[in-house]
């Protein structure tokens, strides 16, 4: 059997570093990862994060790019051609089917939150976050969502950039903006950790991350940082499995992989380093919920010097690294539409935009005039992310991990992966044993059927 050809590659060395980090670092690492360590109550969920990314994320996330590159496809077109060529049922290409959907779903609720940061860069410039405490800022926050024409109007505006820039073809824009964004962003989260190390929060920001107490590692608050530690390195949603699509044979996942995910869990934990220590020395509450960055960071820029210029950097910055996760969310239908029904990607990016408008603007609703509508007892915009972070997320890293572990024969994954021996055994024994046995024990718990 012949190797599929691939049909686009990435520019140069860097460019699936470059790609994957880009859709790993996002609106997970600076908004979600805060907020919900806040809610769960700090240093447990943050050791469980840590210790769900190094067993299941890591070796995950090679056996997607392994995928991605050995069928030279979007999801469900390398998922076929993989187990067409190793061994499986052809019925494993409905992996890929939900991943793609699940990439879809999350793209409808992220549009909202990445319309706040937009929002935000403007409010920064115009004046309006000149609340003098985080009161006067969660009132900010709060008008904004009321507001269905500020929060729509923005969320339209991302969604259409994101459709542009997809529509075009991926690899030059992303490529190219993020060999200065990334840069950018580390150091402005550094010039944020330095504030926060003076806001007389520090220790107990430190604390509270670090530190942590067994009473508060519940299964639940595992559930959500397997979960988390799923959607924050984009995996089982096509994203990287595409981007992996396009990794010229020879350069290195495993590489890649520790790469991609070391610098992804350093802005999370510096975006929490940044965010704690201003929340306790302002007295304010961790478990505000989603939207604990923008009442608290707004604050800490007003007091900095030069604070509206940095704020106003800052939430660009972080609308930027939202934009390049979104982008690669939709990346993988608009792959599929166009290798396999030949629709330009131009018209496929129309296409699915106009779903994707839709249900955003309905999600969008779930903050204002549509607050009382319920799916599966919670708002449209909690339901998209409890599915897809809760569920399918972790679903398909559990059936990616059995197709490389027990069907593929062998060599496939051997050539890919490129590991010595005893490397190989690791990654085998983790896609084997201890993800899908982890995976599996969430799951029972969150039936209900396991108690812990
Ligand atoms: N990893 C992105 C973030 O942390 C979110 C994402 C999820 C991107 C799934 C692509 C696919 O913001
Ligand atoms: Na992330």
């Amino acid at each position: 059997m012949t190797r599929e050809k691939p049909k686009n590659l990435w520019l140069s060395r860097w460019g699936f570093v470059l790609a994957a980090t880009g859709s790993a670092v996002g609106l997970g690492n600076i908004w979600k990862f805060p907020y919900i360590t806040g809610e769960y109550g700090g240093g447990a969920f943050v050791l469980m994060y840590l210790a769900c990314i190094l067993a299941i994320g890591i070796p995950v996330m090679m056996t997607e790019i392994a995928i991605g590159r050995r069928g030279r496809g979007s999801p469900i077109d390398a998922i076929s051609r993989v187990v067409r060529e190793g061994g499986g049922h052809p019925a494993w290409k409905a992996v890929g089917s939900m991943a793609m959907l699940a990439g879809f779903m999350i793209l409808c609720f992220y549009v909202v939150v990445a319309g706040w940061a937009f929002a935000y860069t403007w409010k920064m410039l115009d004046g309006s976050l000149a609340a003098s405490s985080v009161e006067g800022l969660a009132q900010v926050f709060e008008a904004h969502n009321a507001n269905p024409w500020a929060l729509g109007g923005w969320s339209v505006l991302v969604a259409l950039l994101t459709l542009w820039i997809v529509g075009k073809g991926v690899q030059a824009g992303v490529e190219r903006a993020f060999r200065w964004m990334m840069p950018g962003l580390a150091v402005m989260l550094l010039i944020l950790v330095g504030y926060a190390f003076t806001s007389g929060g520090f220790d107990r920001g430190f604390a509270f991350l670090f530190s942590f107490d067994t009473s508060k590692l519940t299964g639940e608050a595992l559930l959500a940082a397997l979960g988390h530690a799923f959607f924050t390195l984009s995996l089982a949603s096509g994203a990287i499995l595409t981007y992996g699509s396009y990794i010229p044979d020879g350069q290195s996942i495993v590489r890649t992989s520790f790469m991609v995910a070391i610098i992804d869990t350093c802005v999370a934990l510096l975006a929490g380093l940044a965010i704690f220590p201003i929340i306790f020395a302002n007295g304010m509450d961790p478990s505000a919920g989603p939207g604990l960055i923008f009442m608290s960071l707004p604050l800490a820029f007003q007091q900095m010097p030069f604070g509206t210029a940095f704020g106003v950097l800052f939430f660009a910055m972080v609308s930027i690294a939202a934009l390049t996760s979104a982008i690669s969310m939709i990346e993988a239908t608009v792959a599929y539409l166009n290798e396999k029904h030949g629709v330009s990607r131009t018209k496929a990016a129309i296409g699915s935009g106009a779903v994707l408008l839709t249900i955003s603007l309905l999600a969008m609703l779930s903050f204002n005039v549509g607050a009382d509508w319920k799916l599966f007892g919670t708002t449209l915009f909690d339901a998209l992310d409890y599915l897809t972070s809760r569920w399918m997320m972790p679903l398909g890293g559990i059936l990616m991990s059995l197709l490389a572990g027990y069907c593929l024969r062998a060599e496939i994954m051997r050539d890919e992966l490129d590991l010595p021996p005893l490397g190989h055994a690791l990654w085998l024994y983790m896609v084997r044993y201890v993800c899908p046995v982890l995976i599996l024990m969430v799951f029972l718990h969150a039936l209900g059927w396991l108690g812990f």
